[in-house]
Formats: C-alpha cells, structure tokens, sequence
C-alpha cells in the first residue's frame, strides 16, 4: 500500500532576493553594465538579473585580491586565516536554512537535499579548512609551504555553493585570495555567500565575486594576475582551459566529467544495492559528475536487480523542489533538458529499451521523469558520454573480470561504486577500478576530509582533504 502525501512545502519568506545584482569586489557590491537573468526551473519564473562580468570586472576583482594578498592575507598568521573561516561557517550554519531554500530556487534541486546535504557539507568544508589553516607544515608539501598569490576559481550549476565552498575554504585556508566565478544559471547562492563575507568581516578583496558567462569565465583563465585556476565543469571547457594556461607559468586543478561504473556482483545484498543504484543516478536530478550512471550487473540477478529497482522508481516523487517531499527537482536549465533528451533518444535509437516509472511532469518548468535503460552495450552513446540527467544505462557481465574491463572502459575515471558482501572482492575490484573515488556498498557519500577528483578525462588534481590542500600550496622549492 502507498499512501499519498499531502504538500509540504518549503516557505520562501525566508529569502530576500534583490531585484539586480552587481559583482562583489573589494569587499563591495559594485554596479554591473549588463545584465542577464536567472530563473527558477521548476517554474521558469525569473529570480533577478545579475551582472555579466567582462575583461574590466575581472581586472578590477584581481587587482583588489592582489592587494588584499600583499597587504593583508599574506601578513596573518595561519590561525588568524582560521579564526576568519570558523566565522563564516558558523553564519553559514546560522543561515543554512536561507541558503537551502534559496538554492533550491535557483537550481531547481530538492529542499531536502540542498537542506540536509549541500549546505552542511558546506559549513562542513569551512570547519574542516579552518583547522588546516595553522598546520599547513602538515599538509605534505615541506615545512613553511606558500600561497600561490590570486587564484581563479570557475564552477559549475550542480552544486553551486557547495563548489564554491570546496573553492574557497582551502584556498583562504592555505592563504591565496580569490576572484571566484559562479555559473550563469546559479548566482544567486554565491552573492549571498559575499553578504557572509562582509558580515564576518573578512579583510576586503580577499573574495571576489563576479558573475557572468563563459566569457567571463575565459576572462578569469586569461588575466596575468592569475597564479592558479580551479575548474570544475564540462571535460570540453576543461580542455580549453588546459589548452590557455599552457605556456604560461599558471596551475590548474580541473574537476572534469564522469560516467561512473555502479558495479553489483551477485553476492550483494540486493535490497542495499537498489538504494545505492537509486542515489547513484537520481540523486540531485542526475546532475552529478561522480553518478553511478552506468549501472554493472552479474548476469545471474539482473533480472531481480531491475524488478526490484522499478518498484522502488515507482515510489519516487518528483515534483516541487520546494516540498519536502520532493525526491527529483527539476532539471537545472532548457539546454541541459535538450541534452538529456537528445542523448536519451540515442539510446532508443540505438537499441537500448528505456523505462521510466508513471509519473506526471508539471506543466511549467524544466522536467525529466527518472528512466533506466536496459539492453545496453558499450558502444551505444548513452553508455560512453555523460547524461548529466537522472538517466541509468545498464549493462550486464558475467564475470569479475568482465566488470572490470567494463567498468574501466571509458575516457573518464572519476567515480565507481562496489557491491559486494564479499570483503576481499571489494578491495581485489577497488585496486583494478580506473577511477579517483571507489565507494564500497554505499554511493555519493562526501566528507571534507576525503580528496575528491579524477583520472584520465575527469582532471587534474584533487579536491578536499590534505591531498585537495597541495594544490593551493608551493613548496619552498617551487618559490625558489
Ligand atoms: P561548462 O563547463 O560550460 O560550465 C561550467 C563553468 O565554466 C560555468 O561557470 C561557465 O560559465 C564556465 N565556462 C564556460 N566556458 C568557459 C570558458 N571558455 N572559459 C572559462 N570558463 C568557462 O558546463 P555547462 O555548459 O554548464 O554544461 C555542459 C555539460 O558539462 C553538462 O551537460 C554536463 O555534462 C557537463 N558538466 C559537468 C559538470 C561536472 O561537475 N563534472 C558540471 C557542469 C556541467
Ligand atoms: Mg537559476
């Protein structure tokens, strides 16, 4: 028996959004020139229009991070940097409930993830950064290690504040300042974050923020001023980045694409496995880089694994992403529901059976009901190239040793999930498995602690923990 759930949403009274937003540099909010609007997906209704950033923001915002850099960051102590971060992650906490909501709009993902997932792992990321900040002789890249100076930082839609956290926590915590660029259908979480900014007091022009589009971005990549990048968004702008930086003396971390391998051997408790399959893909509608969006499974209990996967797609709820109950939001904007359609249709095409459960798209908005594939092969696109949507491919194997060739077979190597109750498989897959992060019977789990980053067409480079610290620090050898 299912019983039907009554709405419950979210309020929105909680969020002021302004009706036009400029660029926060130097600790202020300056005027835009032009202006572009950001909407709410799950209704297209439009939320404010904020600055389209060009060549003289982003010289603006480097010349006051630079500054702050010289006269100020680079003068304080390590616990000094610190007591600033434990400030802003505890008016992060103290608003957590303004941003969940107001990321929720603007991204269209459910309250209940932005809520109890993205913006606790974002306070979570400036705790964890602001114990780093004094023990940086610890890090791992010699005694006495140095900032880089300014450092750009690009990030995608999917996770807005929650990027921007991973950004910027380790890099104040390491002591660089910051000219941060949200992506275009996000902005809003990342000029709240510069309120946070300016209420913890942070010495002005140590963050920046400017909003704006690709070229902006480019803008970001290409200004002289820039010590490192840190990229995280699509494998082809990942190139280009590459591809600018490359004879000039800047660095890169790139947090690039995925097409994570959800591997279930038949010894997995299957129940477990399901839930693991459903949080690998469906979580925040798919929009995930690490999705376990190719789904592995032994022969012998595919069968079981689908039937049962269907009956619990069935009770999934999609709908307003304000409701509490809302498992699937909306799909984050019009050219990402394009891709997703187009790429789904390749896999009928191809011969691949899709089936989705019965479920009512709202009429406004952006909307793509959660689907899974079976009769899958390698060759077809929907197994080789990133969906971005809540959308499974599953193929089968026979054998260990065939999981792992599948599994390994992709330009990508980002994420992969095992599902085994067998202890000794789990660690004889985990050690053949191509791919940065491997979770063993659980998926899409996130700790500040842990790095996060890939091989191959996923990136350079790690994020979070002591590994995702290096990357904002040189070693006395490199200053020399
Ligand atoms: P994108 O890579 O174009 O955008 C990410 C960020 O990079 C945005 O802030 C954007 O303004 C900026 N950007 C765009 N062009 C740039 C350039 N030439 N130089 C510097 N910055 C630039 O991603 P997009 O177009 O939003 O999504 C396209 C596809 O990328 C998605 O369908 C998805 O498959 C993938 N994607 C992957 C993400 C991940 O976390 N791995 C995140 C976002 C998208
Ligand atoms: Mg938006």
């Amino acid at each position: 028996m299912t019983f039907e759930y009554a709405p419950a949403p979210e309020s929105k009274s909680i969020v002021k959004i302004q009706k036009e937003y400029g660029h926060f540099i130097n600790g202020k909010f300056v005027k835009g020139k032009r202006h572009f609007a950001t909407i709410n997906p799950a209704t297209e209704e439009v939320l404010s229009h904020v600055a389209n950033g060009d060549k003289l923001d982003i010289d603006k915002a480097v010349q006051a991070a630079q500054v702050a850099y010289t006269k100020v960051w680079s003068k304080l102590s390590g616990a000094e940097r610190g007591k600033y971060l434990y400030r802003i992650a505890r008016i992060l906490q103290e608003r957590a409930r303004e941003f969940a909501v107001l990321e929720t709009m603007d991204n269209g993902k459910p309250i209940r993830e932005t809520r109890d997932i993205d913006i606790p792992l974002v306070a979570a990321h400036f705790f964890y950064h602001a114990g780093w900040a004094d023990k940086l002789d610890y890090v791992g890249v010699g005694t006495a290690p140095k900032a880089y100076g300014v450092v750009g930082q690009i990030i995608p839609w999917n996770f807005p504040l929650l990027m921007l956290a991973w950004k910027v926590a380790p890099a104040l915590a390491a002591g660089n300042t910051v000219v941060l660029k949200p992506a275009e259908s996000t902005p809003l979480t990342a000029l709240l974050f510069a309120e946070v900014c300016q209420q913890a007091e942070l010495p002005e022009g140590v963050v920046n923020i400017v909003t704006g589009v690709g070229e902006t971005g480019a803008e970001i990549v290409n200004h002289p001023g820039i010590a490192k990048i840190a990229f995280t968004g699509s494998t082809e702008v990942g190139k280009l980045i590459a591809k600018a930086i490359a004879d000039t003396k800047k660095v890169a971390t790139l947090e690039l694409g995925g097409k994570g391998a959800n591997i279930v051997f038949e010894d997995a408790a299957i129940d477990q496995a399901v839930e693991g399959i459903v949080n690998g893909i469906f979580f925040n509608q798919g929009h995930v880089c690490c999705a376990g969006s190719r789904l592995l499974v032994q022969e012998n209990v595919a069968d079981e694994v689908i039937k049962k996967l269907q009956s619990r797609m069935e009770k999934i709820r999609l709908g307003d992403p304000l409701d509490k109950n809302t498992d699937i939001g909306a799909i984050n904007s019009k050219a990402q529901l394009e891709k997703i359609k187009e790429l789904a249709a390749s896999g009928s095409a191809e011969g691949g059976e899709a089936w989705s459960p019965k479920c009512e798209l709202p009429k406004n908005g952006f909307w793509f009901a959660p689907t899974i594939f079976t009769g899958v092969t390698q060759a077809h696109r929907i197994a080789r190239e990133e969906i971005f949507g809540p959308v499974l491919s599953v193929l089968t194997f026979r054998t260990p040793a065939e999981a792992i060739e599948k599994a390994n077979n992709t330009p990508f190597g980002l994420s992969a999930g095992i599902w085994s109750e067998k202890g000794s498989k789990v660690l004889w897959a985990a050690e053949q498995l191509r791919a940065g992060v491997i979770w063993a019977n659980t998926f899409n789990k996130f700790d500040p602690a842990s790095p996060f980053g890939g091989y191959k067409e996923s990136g350079w480079g790690r994020e979070g923990g002591r590994h995702g610290l290096k990357g904002y620090l040189k070693s006395k050898e490199q200053v020399m």
